[in-house]
This record gives C-alpha cells, sequence and structure tokens, in this order.
C-alpha cells in the first residue's frame, strides 16, 4: 500500500489562516503591522522563487515586506550597512537574507550582522545558542515547519529513533536538536548521518522517522526505509525535464515512488515541507512584532 501523504499544503494554508487573524487582532489592539526585510543579493532562479512566494505569503497575511534585490557584485560593506539601517528601523520586526549569498560574500559575517531579535530566521549565533540550551528564541523555519508537520499528522516522536541525512546549519543540525530536546516534537534518539557516514542504509533502517535533507535526489530509495516509516523529505531539486514548459521538475532527496511503497507517512515534493517553511517564517515575523510590545513595556 502507498504511503499516505502528508499534505504541508494544506497544513500550512490552516496555519496561515491563524496567523492572518493575530496579525488582525495585533493591529487592531496595537496599531502594529509586522514587518519584514527580505533581501536577496544575486539572480539565482530557485532563490528568486522562494523569495517571491514569501513576500507573496506575508501580504496575504497582512504583513508588510521591504523587498530588497542586490545585484550579485554587491559588497560586504554594502550589504551590511544595509542590515544595519533595517536593525534600526522600528517598522521592520524581522530580516531575512536569502542563502546562500553570492561567492565573495561572508555568510557568517551577514548573519552575525542581523540583530537577534530580529533574526526570523533563527541563523544568528545568539538564537542558535538559545535553542541549544532551551531558552526562548525564533527557531529556525524549516526545521520548525518539519516539527509541526509530525505534531499536527499525529507522528509520535517520544521514545522513537529518528534518523536525519545532512547536517547543514538551515536544516540538519537543528532539526536533529529539535528532535531530540525534553519538549512536544521532541524526545526521540536522534542520529545525525552526513557524507562522511559509512554505510548509510544501515542507519537510515532503523528510523522509525527519517528526516532527509541532503540536498541530492534519491539519496533515499525503497530499499533504505524500514516498512512503516514516516519519511520526511526536506530537499528541493531542479531536475531537466523535457514534458514542462519550465524545461525541470522538483523532486526531493528521496525516491518518491520506491519509498512510497515502504513508508506509512510520507511528504511529497513539491507540496510538503515547503509551504511549512514559509508559514514559520510567517510566525516567527508576527512573533517578533509582538515581541517589541513587550520591550516596550
Ligand atoms: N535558504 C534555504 N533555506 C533558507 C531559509 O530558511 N532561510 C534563508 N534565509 N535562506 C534559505
Amino acid at each position: 500500500m502507498a504511503a499516505e501523504l502528508i499534505d504541508g499544503k494544506l497544513l500550512a494554508a490552516t496555519m496561515r489562516a491563524e496567523i492572518r487573524q493575530k496579525v488582525l487582532e495585533l493591529k487592531a489592539t496595537s496599531g502594529i503591522t509586522p514587518g519584514l526585510g527580505v533581501i536577496l543579493v544575486g539572480d539565482d532562479p530557485a532563490s528568486r522563487s522562494y523569495v517571491t512566494a514569501k513576500e507573496q505569503a506575508l501580504a496575504a497575511a497582512g504583513m508588510h515586506s521591504e523587498d530588497i534585490r542586490l545585484p550579485a557584485s554587491t559588497s560586504q560593506e554594502e550589504l551590511l550597512a544595509i542590515i544595519q539601517r533595517l536593525n534600526a528601523t522600528p517598522e521592520i520586526h524581522g530580516i531575512l537574507v536569502q542563502l546562500p549569498l553570492p561567492e565573495g560574500l561572508d555568510e557568517a559575517a551577514v548573519i552575525r550582522a542581523i540583530a537577534p531579535e530580529k533574526d526570523v530566521d533563527g541563523f544568528t549565533p545568539v538564537n542558535v545558542g538559545r535553542m541549544m540550551i532551551g531558552e526562548p528564541c525564533f527557531l529556525p523555519c524549516t526545521p520548525h515547519g518539519v516539527i509541526q508537520m509530525l505534531l499536527r499528522s499525529g507522528v509520535e516522536t517520544k521514545g522513537k529513533h529518528a534518523v536525519v541525512v545532512g547536517r547543514s546549519n538551515i536544516v540538519g543540525k537543528p532539526v536533529a536538536q529539535l528532535l531530540a530536546r525534553k519538549a512536544k516534537g521532541g524526545n526521540a534518539t536522534v542520529t545525525l548521518c552526513h557524507t562522511a557516514t559509512t554505510d548509510l542504509a544501515a542507519f537510515t533502517r532503523q528510523a522509525d522517522i527519517l528526516i532527509v535533507a541532503s540536498g541530492r535526489p534519491s539519496t533515499v530509495t525503497g530499499t533504505m526505509v524500514k516498512p512503516g516509516a514516516v519519511v520526511i523529505d526536506v530537499g528541493v531539486n531542479r531536475v531537466p525535464c523535457a514534458t514542462t514548459k519550465s524545461g525541470y521538475r522538483l523532486c526531493g532527496d528521496c525516491d518518491f515512488e520506491s519509498v512510497s511503497a515502504v513508508a506509512s507517512k510520507l511528504t511529497p515534493v513539491p507540496g510538503g515541507v515547503g509551504p511549512m517553511t514559509i508559514t514559520m517564517l510567517l510566525e516567527n515575523t508576527y512573533q517578533a512584532a509582538v515581541n517589541t510590545l513587550q520591550r516596550d513595556l
């Protein structure tokens, strides 16, 4: 029997309606419209389409965005100056710098320049550290979206073996951390696999919950999955396709057909984790705006 699909689009639509309502209430009670500064450097087509989707979702949720498009030739100093301006702009509650940045820009230094209270991506060392020790913080959007998908589709994580494939700062490391923490959607025993793992399949076959964030199509195939496992495919890859107008199609990091035949639940690509990532960005931006009220007390 084919795996049940976890419909990220549907879950995201439900959560976005909740956020939109909270934004309306915030506006009515405080006059504040949550605002996000969105910076895209260069013209990578995938990054451009992610950023456009984020800006459209912000507008649909009743939030404001300042959309900043910069050429790939932008210098480090120019980029840092823009971040500093946004840090000092009261109407901007969150700042998002779409990654990866073009070559020549120092990504770590750019992230460090974002004020932690506006770091709605949860990428700054302050937020990462707070997450590690369980202090209030902005959780990174994709890992938080993955946990919300598990929670909202009724997947128990407590006591389960979760295997994460991929150790990026954006997905692999933080999602492993969230699955292990003592909290709802956590309490799992976690194994973190990466490119230096020998015999990846030996680990993935032990997973009750398998999170695949390797950035490579067909990293996980059906023979690598334990029957009945829950599989969350975080990958978004553009592969050439002769039958689509764009000349490409999107696929995840799992071989969908073979994994679907073995898993009990599986996220599709597109329409799985992607919409949830954007939804968590909306939630964090709303929260950043609410936090300013507390600071004003
Ligand atoms: N690039 C890939 N995922 C993300 C994300 O969640 N936030 C940002 N800023 N860049 C990304």
